[in-house]
C-alpha cells in the first residue's frame, strides 16, 4: 500500500481543486498553493462546493465531508511545501510559470525520494525534471477533468524517471486514488491530447467558416456518435485558454497543421471568453 501520505498541490484551479479534493477523500493530508488569498478563497469555494455534490451523489454524510474538508490547508508561500512527499503542479499550461515552480519546488521539498508531478496537458515532463536538480523524481501525473468523476489518469515518464517514482506514482493513482492508468511516452499531449485536440480544433475551424453552427456541431456529436457532450461544449468545459496552449505545444513539437490553433480560438481567449471559468465561451453560463 502507498507509503504517500502529505500531498502538496500547486495551482488550485480547476483540475488542482479536484485534485486536492480526491486526495482529501482519499484520507490523504493536503496542502494547496495559490497565488494570492482572494485565489485561495475561490479554490476553496470550489472544493467545498464539489465536495457536497459529490457526497450526495455517493450517500457520504456531512461529517464525512467535514473530515475531509479538514484535511486541506491551504497557502500562497510555497516554502510551506517542505515536508509534502508527493506534490502535484497544476498551474497554468505555461512553460515558463511551471519552470519556475519545478525550479523552486526542488528548492523547499526536504525529502529526496518526493515525487515531483506534473498535471500538464502538453509540456514535455523532460523540460520539467531538468528545471530541478533531481529529474529521477520528475513525473508527469495527468488527471482529467472533472477529477472526482474522471477514472483516468496518465503517467508519463521522462527519459530520467526513476523506477521507484514511476512504480509509487502508479500505485498511488490505482490503490489511493481509485484511477486507471495509462502509460504514455513523453510527447506533447501524451495519448489523450494528441488525438483529443485535432478533433476539438476542427469543430472550431468548422464553426468560424460558418459551416454549421455550434449547437448544430455539438447536437452533431451528442446524438450521431452518442459523445456525451459536443467538441465546442467540451472546449469551454476545458477552458479556451488551456486548450489554446495546449495546441500551441502540440504545434510546437510536431509542426503539423492539425494542431495550429485556429484564429477564432485566439481570439476568443485575448477576449477573455474562456469558456465555463469565465462565464462565456462558445455558449454562455452562470458566473462561478
Ligand atoms: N482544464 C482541463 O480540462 C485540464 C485537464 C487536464 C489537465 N489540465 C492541466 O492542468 C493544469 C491546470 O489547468 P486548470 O484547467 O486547472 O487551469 P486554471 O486556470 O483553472 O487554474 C490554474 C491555477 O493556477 C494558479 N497559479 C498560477 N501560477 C501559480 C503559481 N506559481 N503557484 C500557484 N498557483 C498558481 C492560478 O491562480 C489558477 O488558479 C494545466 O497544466 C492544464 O493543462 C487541464
Amino acid at each position: 500500500m502507498s507509503d504517500i501520505e502529505r500531498i502538496g498541490v500547486v495551482g488550485g484551479g480547476l483540475m488542482g481543486s479536484g485534485i486536492a479534493e480526491v486526495c482529501a477523500f482519499a484520507g490523504r493530508d493536503v496542502l494547496v498553493r495559490e497565488i494570492d488569498t482572494p485565489m485561495i478563497d475561490a479554490t476553496q469555494r470550489r472544493i467545498e462546493k464539489s465536495m457536497t455534490r459529490a457526497a450526495k451523489a455517493r450517500d457520504q454524510s456531512e461529517a464525512e465531508v467535514g473530515e475531509a474538508l479538514a484535511r486541506i490547508g491551504y497557502t500562497t508561500d510555497l516554502k510551506d511545501m517542505a515536508d509534502r512527499q508527493l506534490v502535484v503542479e497544476a498551474v497554468i499550461e505555461a512553460e515558463e510559470e511551471k519552470l519556475a515552480v519545478f525550479s523552486d519546488l526542488d528548492k523547499v521539498v526536504v525529502d529526496d525520494t518526493a515525487i515531483l508531478a506534473s498535471n500538464t496537458s502538453s509540456i514535455p515532463i523532460m523540460k520539467l525534471a531538468m528545471a530541478t536538480g533531481r529529474p529521477g523524481q520528475v513525473i508527469g501525473i495527468h488527471f482529467f477533468n472533472p477529477v472526482p468523476r474522471m477514472g483516468l489518469v496518465e503517467l508519463v515518464t521522462s527519459l530520467l524517471t526513476n523506477e521507484e517514482t514511476e512504480s509509487r506514482s502508479a500505485e498511488f493513482a490505482t490503490d489511493v486514488l481509485g484511477k486507471q492508468v495509462i502509460r504514455s511516452q513523453d510527447r506533447a499531449g501524451f495519448i489523450v491530447n494528441a488525438l483529443l485536440i485535432p478533433y476539438l480544433l476542427s469543430s472550431i475551424r468548422m464553426l468560424e467558416s460558418g459551416f454549421a453552427t455550434a449547437e448544430h456541431i455539438d447536437v452533431g456529436m451528442v446524438e450521431g456518435c452518442h459523445h456525451p457532450m459536443g467538441p465546442l461544449a467540451l472546449t469551454d468545459l476545458i477552458g479556451l485558454d488551456t486548450t489554446l496552449a495546449v495546441a500551441e505545444s502540440l504545434y510546437e513539437e510536431f509542426k503539423e497543421p492539425l494542431y495550429a490553433p485556429p484564429p477564432l480560438l485566439s481570439r476568443m481567449v485575448e477576449a477573455g471568453l474562456l469558456g465555463r471559468k469565465s462565464g462565456r465561451g462558445f455558449y454562455t453560463y452562470d458566473a462561478r
